[in-house]
């Protein structure tokens, strides 16, 4: 056989002893048999385990262990209890400094053949309670009817009731513990997806790193429910330490997507606060906030760092802005920040933000920033030194990417929370002229497979 031709999956036997090479970008270990892929879960690089095959394409197969023959010297034991069966965090059972070795090897896979030098990963501050935005779907239990919250086993909708996640802060534990039990109290029932039934949802929770507080939001079926869970919320506000607020929210959508179009606010406030670059945010339930607040202040410590270090008081696009995180932390250092964003909360709660830290060189735009682009260019005519470019994890359009050249003077900044959508915009502003300069990995969310990348990119 030559060494490039790819096994026929007929001949890949159901059982089989194979080692494990690296990570896959989501986390499976990666395996092969003569040039046949085969993806393992639970599995750790330089394991030699048995596997059984689960399912097999024409050129990858899935497969679980059966058996660890040698197991890795980079496994460890996990800090969660329930990592086996919690789908939460696949990697947990990997040395920390192996982790950021393989995701840092994800990142150069996804970039290869861009020859672009990938820096080392920068560690997150925490490895343990780094998650403060928690969403826990609830159910109930099919006889007792018990309450039950926590996260999905992977890849299914199998719900795993999970009492203490070390990933998360311990008050959110309690807090989930007390509406587990007191749910039943004031007769609320728990979602049960199969028939579109139930009173209580989900719960989400964002737990403040700079003061401990924390917004607990009740996502509620029908509207009809709404009197109770009211007695619920008012319960959780005053019997409870550290709640800056409780809202309710209405989902009565068969739908996959956690938060309804309305939150009400129900006690106490409707958003908790955050400290980057020592200036103070608001979040509410709907905002995007990194979940990870101190990594996420790394990054922009990293891109203010750089900024200061290459330009003096530069006009800075951010673009994709949330509660335009980046250019509140920029303001300092720039002539002029300009942000767009289409959410409208997130721009209310920007406008609120940029007032209560006395700053006065931000103008915010709250429209789809490809219309935004496209005004920029055919009436106002303005140029940008530098852009933010932090789009969700579809990455950018052409169009978006086009914009943006004509637009920037100097540099992009890209921050990418997915590297395959990296890989495909910086193939494409390398074919229209651009250099890479740097390609720094931020790890945001340990023990999974998720990576941020910040970009650096001369025009
Ligand atoms: C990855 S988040 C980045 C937010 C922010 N830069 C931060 O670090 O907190 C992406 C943001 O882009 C916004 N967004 C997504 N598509 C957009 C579009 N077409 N136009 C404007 N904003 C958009 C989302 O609402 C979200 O706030």
């Amino acid at each position: 056989m030559q060494c490039n031709e790819i096994t026929n999956k007929k001949e890949v036997p159901a059982e089989l002893t194979v080692e494990i090479e690296k990570l896959s970008n989501l986390g499976f270990g990666i395996a092969r048999f003569n040039n046949y892929v085969i993806f393992v879960e639970n599995s750790c690089p330089k394991d030699k385990v048995r596997i059984r095959l689960t399912k097999k394409n024409k050129s990858y197969a899935n497969a679980v262990i059966t058996e660890i023959v040698e197991p890795s010297p980079y496994r460890c034991k996990p800090v969660c209890p329930m990592q086996k069966v919690c789908g939460a965090c696949q990697l947990q059972f990997i040395d920390y400094k192996f982790q950021l070795e393989q995701k840092k090897l994800i990142v150069e896979d996804a970039l290869y053949g861009l020859n672009i030098k990938v820096n080392n990963v920068i560690p997150s501050p925490k490895i343990t309670e780094y998650r403060r935005k928690i969403q826990y779907p609830v159910s109930e239990t099919r006889d007792s009817k018990r309450i039950i919250a926590g996260y999905y086993k992977q890849s299914s909708h199998e719900l795993v009731n999970i009492k203490y996640c070390p990933i998360q802060p311990k008050t959110c534990d309690v807090i989930i513990d007390y509406i587990r039990t007191k749910a039943k109290e004031f007769n609320i029932s728990g979602y049960v997806e199969k028939n579109h039934s139930g009173d209580l949802r989900h719960v989400v929770i964002r737990s403040s790193e700079y003061n401990e507080k924390n917004l607990v939001i009740l996502v509620i079926n029908s509207q009809k429910v709404a009197d109770k869970v009211k007695e619920l919320a008012h319960s959780i506000f005053t019997e409870l330490e550290n709640i800056a607020g409780v809202g309710i929210n209405l989902n009565p959508q068969k739908t996959n997507l956690i938060l309804g179009k309305d939150t009400f606010v129900v006690e106490g406030n409707g958003f908790i606060e955050e400290k980057l670059c020592d200036k103070i945010f608001k979040v509410g339930a709907d905002t995007f906030f990194q979940v990870n607040p101190l990594s996420a202040n790394n990054i922009f410590e990293y891109v203010k760092k750089y900024i200061s270090n290459n330009f003096k008081k530069p006009i800075i696009l951010d673009a994709y802005a949330g509660i335009t995180a980046f250019g509140i932390c920029l303001s300092d250092i720039a002539q002029k920040v300009v942000s767009v964003e289409e959410v409208k909360s997130s721009v209310d709660l920007a406008h609120g933000i940029i007032k209560e830290n006395g700053i006065n060189n931000i103008e915010l735009n709250n429209i789809d920033a490809g219309k935004f682009f496209e005004q920029e260019i055919s009436t106002k005519g303005r140029h940008f030194d530098i852009t933010i470019l932090d789009p969700p994890r579809k990455g950018c359009t052409k169009e978006s990417l086009d914009y943006a050249l004509k637009l920037t003077k100097s540099k992009i900044i890209y921050v990418s929370c997915n590297p395959s959508t990296l890989a495909r915009d910086l193939k494409y502003l390398v074919e229209h002229g651009c250099k890479i300069e740097s390609v720094q990995p931020f790890d945001m969310f340990p023990h999974t497979y998720h990576i941020e990348n910040v970009a650096i990119i001369n025009i």
